[in-house]
């Protein structure tokens, strides 16, 4: 959450620094931002009702001067919903008051004065506190002012009002979460003197920490957006809320995934029975909305088969097929026939517009996905409101004759590992504005021989990519005795491989 007269774009600069490794919600309040009708929170308990309608189910709260005040006041009174809180350049009393550091209080009265008067001014007089201190105020100024800000004074007033009565001194140690207090040493509205002031209330919870930003300016999210980070990611972890993500040990090499498929391209077609029957059932599901969509996406389009199918369905639409190999998309470029925006991209970072799709179709791609709050995130995003993705994954029981028979062997990894659909599930309750349901159905395909899986694997471009096989060939020996273990699933003459498919819709609300 931004501060006072300021909007969501004052986070900008920090998100390369926070998206490797967390979900971000950015937050629009009151007072400045275009997308937020002015009138609509009257009163603080209206404001922090509206925050949480818009936030994810549990969080961590960053919050920014104002903002950081609010991340307390959310941890006071609805601590169910908030993991920690992250209040930075924030002053628990902004106005100073006996010997608590902060604004002077004629200060604020003239201030208060100006917004009345001429909000537009006072914001600009406003900037020019916020970068004092800075060892680049001209460059932040540029940088706050790009943004369109249009002031919506009464909201502004309102916000002054909080600033004026939230007296958060002594709530600090009835804070459940764990929680952070970033100070900046060149700041001068929020005085890094507070840190003392603010020690003394939190001194006795073992949860909360008090940290100082060398060289930065009130404007920390711009001025010191790296520092600000890490230090934002070392208390979460240091304090046990970043949540260990053992999954992400069998993680992908992503450009390895794009190569390996890439290099399929040509082959691909002639081997994808069961990518062919999955895609079908997904393509049927269909039937039942009614909706006829403007624009469509075939994520993880692969060679554009499923493009043209969906073509026939949807002759109006306009459509994006997407993928990560750029020898799919080369290939599916060539094959003609269908009209389409062919696009080399990752499906956790989408190269396109929010809500910009009305459905997205994704049949056997995403299991190649292994941070699923970015991927669903990111379907968030780009789906307009009521649009749909559907989509099949594979689940972990995926080929799980292949991995019994190599566990037979020795205990590197051969066999790629997915993530299960719970995941897929908590990563989806943690974004906002979507709902998902998934259904698991097990494929059972059927081979002479298991040279002949292997060699279909290969044909696919889906052989193991785990990041964690072992390094090195395969002896000739280790083969042999998977092949051998392997034999004991031999049935009516043929050996199963079980496909274990997750078939999931998800809706933009
Ligand atoms: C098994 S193929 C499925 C292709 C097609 N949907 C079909 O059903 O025939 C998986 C495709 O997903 C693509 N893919 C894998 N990871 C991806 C990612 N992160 N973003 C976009 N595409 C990805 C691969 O390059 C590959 O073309």
């Amino acid at each position: 959450m931004h501060g006072w007269g300021c909007n969501r774009e004052v986070w900008r600069p920090a998100l390369a620094r926070l998206r490797p490794w967390a979900n971000i919600t950015l937050l629009d309040l009151p007072g400045c931002s275009p997308d937020v009708e002015s009138g609509e929170y009257r009163t603080l308990p209206e404001l922090l009702a509206g925050i949480l309608d818009c936030s994810p189910a549990k969080a961590v709260y960053v919050g920014w001067s104002l903002g950081g005040q609010l991340a307390v006041e959310l941890a006071l009174h609805s601590p169910s919903r908030v993991s920690a809180v992250v209040a930075v350049c924030s002053n628990p009393l902004f106005v100073a008051h006996g010997d608590w550091p902060g604004m002077d209080a004629d200060v604020f009265q003239q201030f208060h004065a100006e917004v009345e008067e001429d909000p537009i001014a006072a914001l600009k007089r406003f900037d020019t506190l916020q970068v004092a201190g800075s060892s680049r105020p001209r460059q932040l100024l540029r940088q706050l002012q790009k943004h369109a800000r249009e002031p919506a004074s009464a909201q502004l007033l309102a916000g002054l009002g909080w600033l004026a009565t939230m007296d958060q001194r002594a709530s600090l140690a009835k804070v459940q979460p764990p929680q952070l207090h970033v100070l900046a040493d060149a700041d001068a509205l929020v005085p890094s003197a507070l840190r003392q002031a603010i020690v003394s209330r939190i001194g006795a919870l073992a949860s909360a920490q008090v940290t100082l930003l060398p060289g930065s300016s009130h404007l920390a999210p711009l001025d010191a957006p790296a520092v600000l980070a890490q230090a934002i990611r070392q208390f979460l972890a240091a304090s046990g809320t970043l949540r260990p993500r053992p999954h992400i040990t069998v993680a992908l090499e992503k450009k390895e995934v794009a190569a390996s498929f890439s290099r399929a391209a040509a082959s691909y077609d002639s081997v994808a029975r069961l990518q062919r029957d999955v895609g079908e059932q997904l393509l049927s599901s269909l039937s039942q909305w009614q909706g006829e969509p403007a624009t469509v996406l075939d994520l993880g389009c692969g060679t554009g088969f499923f493009c043209s199918e969906l073509q026939i369905r949807y002759p109006q639409a306009q459509y994006v097929g997407l993928d990560i190999a750029q020898g799919m998309v080369k290939y599916a470029r060539g094959r003609g026939g269908v009209n389409c925006d062919w696009l080399v991209a990752d499906a956790e970072a989408l190269p396109l517009a929010a809500e910009s799709v009305d459905l997205v179709f994704s049949s056997l791609a995403l299991q190649w996905c292994y941070r699923p709050e970015h991927l669903f995130a990111e379907l968030a995003r780009v789906l307009r409101a009521g649009g749909m993705c559907v989509f099949t994954s594979l689940g972990p029981n995926t080929l799980c004759e292949l991995r019994s028979a190599w566990a037979a062997v020795d205990s590197h990894q051969h066999v790629n590992s997915f993530l299960p659909a719970s995941e897929l599930v908590e990563a989806a309750e943690r974004i906002y504005g979507i709902e998902m349901h998934l259904k698991s159905s097990a494929f059972c395909m059927q081979y002479a021989r298991v040279r002949d899986l292997l060699d279909e694997l290969k044909t696919l471009g889906a052989h193991n990519m785990n990041r964690s096989r072992s390094a090195g060939l395969t002896s000739r020996s280790a083969l042999q005795g998977m092949l051998q273990a392997y034999e004991v699933e031999r049935s009516e003459g043929v050996l199963p491989a079980t496909y274990d498919v997750i078939f999931g819709v998800l809706k933009k609300k």
